[in-house]
């Protein structure tokens, strides 16, 4: 699918199997989420714009470079939480914001409940980040709100998606890049994912 990169290195793919396995427990769950999100991010940030910048070494003068914006992270609460902390180690200078969503279970329209970014986020990369893009509804609702607030330079990391989600995220941000370890076959009659993993908050959090 266009603007979709499917991370298929095989430590990616390899963890992701212990994320989808019914008997991986929340404790080997949030371990594993950290490790593959930690993986995924090499990819999803390779395209970053960076300046160079000189540089002494102990021994001579050297081109180095810099990233040329600041980043932020945005983890969707519940889940994305469980991909934050390895991807900080990563980017340890990266802001974090916060969006609380919670689907609705009868409907699967996305509820906000959280907010909390920087107030203009047009000068920065920001990394919108959850597991599970099912329905899009709340990967949508998450970007509308980073929309208002001006951002211009967004991606999006997925551990899994669904073919129904990411079409209804590039109808509304066609250009949007997304990032996701496996594209799975459709979504069942109660919106998740098959097979999915099951409910990765659920699963991240043992409740
Ligand atoms: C899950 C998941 C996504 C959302 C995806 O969160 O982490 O945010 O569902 O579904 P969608 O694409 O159909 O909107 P959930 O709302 O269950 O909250 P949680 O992370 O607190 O469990
Ligand atoms: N949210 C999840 O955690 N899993 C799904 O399969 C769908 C939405």
């Amino acid at each position: 699918m266009k603007g979709v990169t499917v991370i298929t290195h095989p430590l990616v793919q390899h963890n992701l199997t212990r994320l989808r396995d019914q008997r991986t427990g929340p404790q080997e769950f949030r371990r594993v989420l950290g490790e593959v999100a930690a993986l995924m991010l090499y990819e999803a940030t390779r395209s970053f714009a960076v300046e160079p910048i000189p540089v002494k070494t102990p021994l001579a003068p050297a081109r180095g470079f810099q990233l040329r914006r600041e980043v932020v992270l945005v983890p969707v609460l519940r889940a994305g939480l469980g991909m934050l902390d390895s991807i900080l180690q990563l980017i340890p200078h990266a802001r974090v914001g916060f969006i609380g969503l919670k689907r609705e279970e009868t409907t699967l329209r996305a509820v906000f409940y959280h907010k909390s970014l920087p107030p203009d986020l047009s000068k920065f990369e920001v990394i919108l980040i959850d597991p599970m893009l099912a329905t899009g509804g709340s990967a949508v609702g998450a970007l509308d709100l980073l929309a208002e607030l001006d951002a211009r330079r967004v991606r999006l990391v997925n551990l899994v998606a669904a073919p129904e989600g990411i079409r209804r995220v590039r109808k509304h941000y066609p250009h949007l890049p997304i990032f996701t370890a496996a594209i799975d076959e459709r979504l069942n009659d109660k919106g998740y994912i098959l097979p999915g993993l099951g409910d990765a908050g659920d699963r991240l959090f043992g409740v």
